[in-house]
């Protein structure tokens, strides 16, 4: 296998973007990774999305991506794994280059969540339609039963949960990409309006629109097309059990677990020796049950990580810089090549306020559905 870095990213604002349509989204994106390369063609494109067809009535997003950005004739693939798909895109592009079979491949990740479609029951098709949706259940419930199993077995409080969107609010006030650039205090957190028992609106991230693009090549050009390319040292994937109740513990994300041990085996890294991460603080209550997976904290103390101020802009370990998916918002396929793009800065200086000191190696997890996959990425400035 060869190494492969990234050497330029691109990104829309996150938001509610009724004037930009799914292809729109894209290209913009796109196009300004490609100019930060001064790249004019492509070997392949990968393109997470997860719910095209549902959201705003377009499948086959592969070519129709391609075609807009100018690209006919690149081989483009939409890749599909809920929320995660940004993620395994990424993955994906990063196989094709370290296998010698391309040299310049774009990462992205876009959706269109805006435009009119019931959003809930099109996020809830990433949940076990059999067992889990035609009873009832949405996201905010699904993550609601994993708050539940968290505070019954841990001790996790209702201030443990607002402290993490405090913290994810106060870091996405400085990110002019954020949905929203406003700090949020714990008063307010746990004032805002019930969503699903125990989590309230001020627990959830919010339905975006928005794309996110990286363009990937072997280590050996990166040169060629930035002076400060970040390598992607390891990307590990796992699965995990579709429904809630198949699992031994609902407050553990398996998936999370597996996918971030094999990629600190092929990094030949642990959690001490990460600097910045990026996780999938699609509820608060996620960010706590990821925490623990990654090893960033021992089981059952995820909750105090964001209350203690470890994981706070100037702590031991700087967690979801970029205001996570809960202020900078969560266009679902977009997501996972988001948070690479905030570690990709971050590994440059290039973060500004958010700037972690001395950042070297980073990592992103994304995660679909209530964690039934997941990948993780780790990165190092080259
Ligand atoms: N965080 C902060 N503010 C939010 C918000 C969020 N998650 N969602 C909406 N708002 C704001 C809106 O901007 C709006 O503010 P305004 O009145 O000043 O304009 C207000 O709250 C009401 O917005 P509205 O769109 O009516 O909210 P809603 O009740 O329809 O939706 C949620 C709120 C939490 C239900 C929705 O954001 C949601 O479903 N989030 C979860 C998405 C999800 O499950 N993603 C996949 C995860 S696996």
């Amino acid at each position: 296998m060869r190494d492969v870095a990234i050497v330029a990213a691109g990104m829309t604002q996150f938001g509610e973007l009724w004037e930009l349509s799914l292809r729109d989204l894209f290209v913009e994106a796109a196009l300004e990774a490609l100019r930060n390369a001064r790249v004019d063609h492509l070997d392949a494109i990968y393109v997470g999305n997860m719910s095209g067809g549902q959201f705003v009535g377009q499948e086959h997003v592969g070519p129709l991506m391609a075609d807009h950005l100018g690209m006919r004739g690149v081989p483009t693939t939409r890749v599909e794994s809920a929320c995660a798909s940004g993620g395994v895109a990424l993955r994906s592009a990063f196989f094709e280059v370290a296998s010698g079979m391309s040299d310049l491949v774009l990462a992205a990740g876009v959706e269109k969540m805006n435009d009119g479609a019931d959003v809930t029951n099109v996020l809830a098709t990433a949940a076990d339609q059999e067992t889990e949706v035609y009873h009832g259940i949405t996201f905010p419930g699904l993550y609601a039963m994993i708050a539940r199993a968290h505070m019954q077995a841990h001790g996790t409080t209702l201030e443990d949960l607002a402290a993490v969107s405090v913290k994810n609010h106060r870091h996405g006030a400085m990110n002019p990409k954020a949905q929203f650039r406003q700090e949020v205090t714990m008063e307010q957190v746990m004032a805002s309006s019930l969503v699903a028992d125990p989590l309230r609106l001020l627990h959830c991230s919010p339905v975006s629109d928005g794309a996110a693009a990286v363009l990937l090549c072997p280590l050996s050009r990166a040169r060629e097309f930035t002076d400060r390319p970040v390598k992607i040292r390891a990307s590990g994937f796992a699965t995990g059990s579709m429904a809630l109740a198949d699992r031994p513990d609902p407050a553990f994300l398996d998936a999370v677990s597996l996918a971030s041990g094999r990629a600190y085996e092929m990094a030949h890294l642990g959690p001490a020796q990460i600097d910045v991460a990026e996780v999938h603080d699609c509820f608060a209550i996620a960010e706590i049950c990821v925490l623990e997976a990654l090893c960033f904290t021992e089981r059952g103390r995820g909750a105090q990580a964001a209350r203690t101020g470890e994981t706070t802009l100037g702590g031991r370990l700087p967690v979801n810089t970029s205001g996570g998916l809960k202020s900078k918002g969560h266009p679902v396929g977009a997501t996972g090549v988001a948070q690479v793009i905030e570690i990709f800065e971050q590994l440059r200086g290039e973060a500004g306020d958010r700037q972690v000191k001395d950042a070297a190696v980073g990592l992103a997890q994304n995660m679909g559905g209530s964690g039934a996959s997941s990948v993780v990425h780790i990165f190092e400035r080259v």
